[in-house]
């Protein structure tokens, strides 16, 4: 045991979070969510870092996605379903094409505060501090709702507890169940990509009707009628994931309880700063963003910091470079990995570093961005023989023009149709369809090569 405290953060400089005005308010908040159930458990978080252990190892594959920021206006059992189908879908891609098992992660149940490039904003000269995710304060452009309020964590936790109910009853209540491949599909993604997912799932389909003809019955097995969803935030509104950290009765060890994986954002990764110093002590699976920023010599410190034991499916890089600058930084960050032996899973974020503002006004990412940062982070690791070992992507289940490209060809002018994001653009159904595909390919290439290599 160290001498970590889930407090000790406030002793560290803190970066990105609001400055309250009203104390008594916040101490009241804090200490009511600190009576509230944890929202996972620690069994849980250390079930998902040995599944993400698998995955550094090439055994498995982490597919990390949902929205950019939850929201409390949009949030429905609807749009939970979707994202959840679209989830399934992927993986389904990635299982059935290739063929390795897929660790499910949503950006869900706790992804509501944001971190941001500017503290205020100006529009039509009206500077007002900048919209910090429905955690923290509002989206409309006015004083008032701009002003943080300590209250909304509550309505933030009732919101996250809600969406995890669903989706662990999506989960194991038969909805994910294989035999409902085709269900997962969404009504309005008619294009190559939905004919190209229907077609596998043809094939699924007869697997399983074949299977049920020659006598396997696949009734009793879990693994076919249920799946494991794990939830995933940035760890960015550390008065909120202190009052939720809590005492694992049966190790003594603390458990971050807002959410199975939790990770440090790319603007608040500095070593010595609160987050990292909050994310240290606790034992979930902990993510870090990796932007062109990342000193070899923050890395070293920070692997040291947040994984000395050097436990597999501990740490998780997550990179976002932007397209054509994955070649300029991931080798040289592999190589301080592989110099101090860390155990690390690498995964590809190719959202962050492609974020561009569109001549209409709109933030978006252009989709072939988003694939080729995907296939220069494949390249990279092939050329170094290291291991792939996962995505990370921002995504909705909802029929969004936010990213532009994909086979619907969504242009800049389109973007206004239906962009309903409260921060980054998303990925539409389709496109993250078509994502998954792209993925699928690069693995089963990997995959190939390493076998060729063998045999000879
Ligand atoms: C995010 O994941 O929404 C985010 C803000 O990412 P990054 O820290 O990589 O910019
Ligand atoms: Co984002």
């Amino acid at each position: 045991m160290t001498d970590w405290q889930k407090s000790g953060w406030r002793a560290c400089e803190r970066i990105q979070m609001p400055d309250y005005t009203d104390e008594a308010a916040l101490n009241a908040v804090e200490a009511q969510l600190a009576k509230y159930p944890p929202l996972v458990f620690a069994g849980e978080a250390r079930r998902l870092k040995e599944q993400l252990g698998a995955a550094s190892r090439g055994e498995a594959f982490l597919l990390q996605g949902g929205d950019c920021a939850e929201s409390f206006e949009q949030f429905s059992a609807d749009a939970i379903r979707d994202t959840f189908k679209v989830m399934l879908q992927m993986a389904m891609v990635l299982t059935y094409g290739a063929k390795v098992p897929v660790v499910k992660v949503g950006r869900m149940a706790g992804q509501f505060a944001k971190p941001r490039s500017a503290p205020t904003e100006t529009v039509d000269g009206v500077e007002l501090p900048s919209y910090r995710g429905d955690i923290i304060n509002e989206l409309d452009f006015t004083a008032e709702a701009r002003i943080p309020d300590p209250k909304k964590m509550l309505q933030a936790y009732t919101q996250a507890a809600a969406t995890l109910n669903l989706l662990r009853a999506f989960s194991t209540g038969g909805y994910a169940d294989v035999h409902k491949v085709h269900q997962w599909t969404l009504g309005f993604t008619e294009d190559d990509n939905a004919a190209k997912y229907r077609n596998m799932a043809n094939r699924i389909s007869d697997t399983l009707d074949f299977l049920k003809a020659a006598g396997i019955s696949s009734e009793r097995s879990a693994a076919l009628h249920q799946v494991s969803f794990y939830t995933s935030h940035e760890s960015l509104l550390l008065e909120y994931e202190e009052a939720l950290t809590r005492v694992d009765s049966l190790t003594g060890d603390w458990l971050a309880g807002s959410g199975h994986m939790i990770w440090i954002g790319d603007r608040t990764r500095q070593p010595d700063g609160a987050h990292v110093e909050f994310a240290s002590g606790v034992l979930n699976p902990i993510g870090l963003k990796c932007g062109p920023t990342m000193e070899t010599d923050d890395l070293k410190r920070l692997l040291a910091k947040l994984n000395p034991e050097n436990e597999a499916g501990r740490l998780t890089l997550i990179a976002r470079f932007g397209a054509g600058n994955v070649s300029e930084h991931l080798p040289r960050l592999i190589k301080t990995v592989e110099e101090e032996g860390a155990n690390v899973l690498w995964v590809c974020d190719p959202m962050h570093g492609n974020t561009i503002k569109a001549a209409s006004g709109y933030k978006t990412r252009p989709f072939e961005s988003v694939l080729r940062e995907v296939r220069e982070f494949f390249g990279v690791h092939k050329a170094e023989g290291t291991v792939p070992g996962g995505v990370h992507f921002e995504m909705t289940g909802q029929d969004v023009t936010e990213c532009t490209g994909g086979v619907r060809a969504v242009t800049d002018e389109n973007l206004s149709d239906r962009y309903h994001t409260a921060c980054d653009p998303r990925l539409n159904a389709s496109q993250s369809l078509e994502l998954a595909f792209l993925v699928a390919e690069e693995l089963t290439a990997a995959r190939e090569e390493k076998q060729a290599a063998k045999a000879s």
